[in-house]
Order: structure tokens, then C-alpha cells, then sequence
């Protein structure tokens, strides 16, 4: 189901998105803040969109104006978390690339998902969670209504990170 605002839309990933993707995702400033590494050839970022990205749980931030995959977001039911959670509720994650930083893009495609998991997918509550250092996932979170837990938890299955502690959000539905 693709889910909108005026500027941004999300929707599937598709293959003519590979090139893009990897001009943003070799970014080494992104992927290893979301505990993966960055893409290395085109053909990586096609096999991801082939794998990773080909289910129902995960979009492309598409921004409007260029028609350009910006970015990602969606969740991950509980068997795929890295939390422990229960089966009516999931885990969100999503990056925007470096040049749309700073302009409530990645804000408003959350909330776009929050409102989907609660309202069309009937989760009662949403987890996330980020490394320490890098606040502005955080902020992103807490703009969208969630609540600091103050547990910090190691996340085992991360390409990179799986040793550093992430810090635990949580939104429960009103
Ligand atoms: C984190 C990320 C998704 C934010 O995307 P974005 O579109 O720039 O986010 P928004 O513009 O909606 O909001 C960012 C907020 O963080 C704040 N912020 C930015 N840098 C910050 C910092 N160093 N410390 C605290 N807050 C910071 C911004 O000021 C903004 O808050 P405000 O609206 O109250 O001013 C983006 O930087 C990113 O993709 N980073 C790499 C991948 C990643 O971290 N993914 C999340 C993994 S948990």
C-alpha cells in the first residue's frame, strides 16, 4: 500500500531504483549509523532491493518533486526484530540520504508508518531504537511520539554495531 504526504510518497522498492540507491547508500555516513555497511557496486543495491527490500513491511521514500528514492522506512515484525517483542507489535527503522537531511523528511515518513502499523496493521505497540551517537534518530522518534525507555540493549544480529549498546524507544497506541 503506498502512503503519502504533499512531497514525499512511499512506495515498493523497485529495480530501476538501484543506481540511486547506491549513489546513497555507499554513503559511509549513513548505513553504519543503521547498523549496516555501506553499499559497495550497483549490483549490491539491486540484490538488496531484490531481497531485503521485496516485502510489504519496507518503502521507498520517494520525494515527489525528482521522483528519486530518497530513502527507507518500515518495520519489522516481531520474529524479524532485534527487540523482544510480542506478536501485535514492531520494531520501525529508516534512513534518508545525506543531501534531504535536516528537512523533516525522514519525521514525516515516520509518522506516515506509524499511522499504518497502528491504524491499518492493528500493532498496539511500535519499538525503535539507535546508537547513542547518533541523537538526530532519536529526535526523529520523539517527534513522532515516542518515549524514551532508558533501556539500552545490544543487537546481536547488526553488520556493524552488534557490540555497542542501542538506546530503546517506545510508542504505545493511544
Ligand atoms: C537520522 C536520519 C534518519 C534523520 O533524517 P532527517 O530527514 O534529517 O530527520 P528530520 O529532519 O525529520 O529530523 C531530524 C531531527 O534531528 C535533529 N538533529 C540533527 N542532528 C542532531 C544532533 N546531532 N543532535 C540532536 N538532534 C539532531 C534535527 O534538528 C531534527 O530535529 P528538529 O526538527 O527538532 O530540529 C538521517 O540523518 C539518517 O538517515 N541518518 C543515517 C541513518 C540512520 O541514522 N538511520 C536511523 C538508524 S536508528
Amino acid at each position: 500500500m503506498n502512503l503519502q504526504t504533499n512531497r514525499i510518497l512511499l512506495r515498493p522498492w523497485r529495480e530501476s531504483d538501484a543506481e540511486t540507491l547506491f549513489k546513497y547508500a555507499s554513503d559511509t555516513e549513513v548505513g553504519p549509523r543503521a547498523g549496516w555497511p555501506p553499499h559497495k557496486s550497483v549490483e549490491e543495491s539491486m540484490n538488496i532491493i531484490r531481497t531485503v527490500f521485496s516485502v510489504d513491511t519496507m518503502w521507498a521514500v520517494e520525494w515527489k518533486e525528482t521522483g528519486e528514492a530518497i530513502g527507507c522506512v518500515g518495520y519489522l515484525p516481531a520474529s524479524a526484530s532485534n527487540l523482544k517483542i510480542a506478536d501485535d507489535q514492531c520494531e520501525v527503522g529508516y534512513w534518508i540520504a545525506r543531501p534531504y537531511w535536516g528537512k523533516g523528511i525522514c519525521t514525516e515518513a515516520l509518522q506516515l508508518v506509524v499511522d499504518y502499523c497502528f491504524h491499518e496493521k492493528g500493532f498496539s505497540v511500535l519499538w525503535g531504537d539507535y546508537f547513542p551517537e547518533n541523537p538526530a534518530s532519536g529526535r526523529v522518534m520523539e517527534k513522532c511520539g515516542f518515549v524514551d525507555t532508558g533501556e539500552e540493549v545490544l543487537c546481536p544480529n547488526l553488520e556493524v554495531g552488534a557490540d555497542r549498546p542501542v538506546k530503546v524507544m517506545k510508542l504505545e497506541k493511544k
